[in-house]
């Protein structure tokens, strides 16, 4: 079962961190970034780290805040949150076009919502990768609930580096992680090796859009703050993306920025101005609730010190995706769907 309750998000903060060193983490976390002083370059040389601390801190309030996947999603009028969630993920697996019985890759799959959800839709054997420890430890107890640790399972590893054969998979998507990679290409790169020739890799990427302008200091500062909020090292930009998936030797079968067309913005449920029951602890009366109530339970002591710390830059991730969402400089739905050719010279 989903650990949505507000002792579980205290008692998950810090995941495999020990209890007495949450704080310290989340300071060492914050130094990574440009508030503190932090460089892109020490983020990308340490991104192991930088991200493995901020997905063991962040976690639990993940969990909290969205339940078991953790990506936006393109929204049509009259769809609940959790169902747009939902069509969001068979949507690619449309796209690859899975077939019962297939072997697919979810590449930084969290604690595994979409893996679940994947593999009930299509009848495939999905692995899921991810290089932390704690979140394969809840996907496991998740999978083991739903009954879908029969045909799927987790391995921890690094995306840059992966621990499989070349031409293993039958298809591999992503969503909303490869964002986390210290270059695309490189990351790219070890998906284009590891799936089987002639099939298709799939994924939805966090990007700055062309209206991003480097030189405006208010882009810039938004930047900053989803890279705070998200663990990211540096956000590139959709030009980057497609251009390295060529480099990796990918051939472009579509891609779109799915935002742009979607008839509720991706952002909606962080809009303060928004309220909704279904997703309460997202809208900005839940997060004061939530922010009240993680000071109460490190007041007491149920929740480890620097658990206030995390709710700040969860905060700050939250503010700045709404102002890059609304000024539409930043998407987390640039979707691609790309094949591997039969043979390398085709
Ligand atoms: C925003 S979460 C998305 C999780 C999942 N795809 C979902 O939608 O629920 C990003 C995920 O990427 C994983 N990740 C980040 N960097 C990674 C790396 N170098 N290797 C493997 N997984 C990584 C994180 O641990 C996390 O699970």
């Amino acid at each position: 079962m989903s650990k949505a309750g507000a002792l579980d998000l205290a008692a998950g903060v810090g995941g495999k961190i020990d209890k007495s060193e949450v704080l310290s983490a989340v300071e060492k976390y914050e130094k990574y970034h440009v508030f503190y002083g932090g460089e892109e370059e020490e983020r990308k040389s340490n991104y192991s780290d930088m991200v493995n601390k901020y997905y063991d801190l962040v976690t639990s309030f993940y969990e909290f805040g969205w339940g078991e996947s953790f990506h936006f999603a393109h929204r049509w009028n009259g769809e609940s949150l959790r169902e747009s969630i939902k069509r969001h993920e068979h949507f690619l697996a449309l796209q690859l076009g899975l077939k019962p019985g297939q072997k697919v890759l979810d590449v930084g799959c969290g604690i595994g919502g979409p893996l679940r959800e994947i593999a009930r839709f299509s009848s495939t054997s999905v692995t899921g990768l991810n290089n932390n420890e704690y979140q394969i430890a809840r996907g496991k107890e998740l999978n083991r609930t739903t009954g879908v640790d029969k045909t799927c399972d987790f391995v921890k590893a690094d995306f840059m580096k992966m621990p499989f054969p070349d031409n293993s998979f039958d298809a591999i998507y992503a969503i909303e992680a490869t964002c986390h990679a210290p270059n695309a290409y490189g990351c790219y790169k070890e998906i284009y090796r590891v799936l089987k020739p002639g099939q298709c890799f799939a994924a939805y990427e966090w990007c700055m859009t062309d209206s991003f302008d480097p030189n405006n200091q208010e882009h810039q500062k938004i930047k900053a703050e989803v890279e705070i909020g998200d663990g990211l090292p540096d956000i590139r930009s959709t030009g980057k993306c497609l251009e390295a998936l060529k480099q990796a030797g990918f051939e472009v079968i579509w891609e779109k920025d799915l935002a742009v067309d979607s008839p509720l913005p991706w952002y909606l449920p962080l809009d303060p101005s928004r309220l909704s029951l279904s997703s309460f602890r997202l809208t900005s009366v839940g997060r004061f609730f939530t922010r009240n109530m993680v000071k109460a339970l490190e007041f007491v002591g149920l929740a480890p010190r620097g658990s206030q710390r995390v709710q700040g830059f969860l905060e700050k991730a939250a503010e700045g995706l709404l102002a890059g969402g609304k000024k539409e400089i930043f998407t987390p739905m640039y979707f691609f769907l790309v094949r591997k050719p039969l043979s390398d010279n085709q």
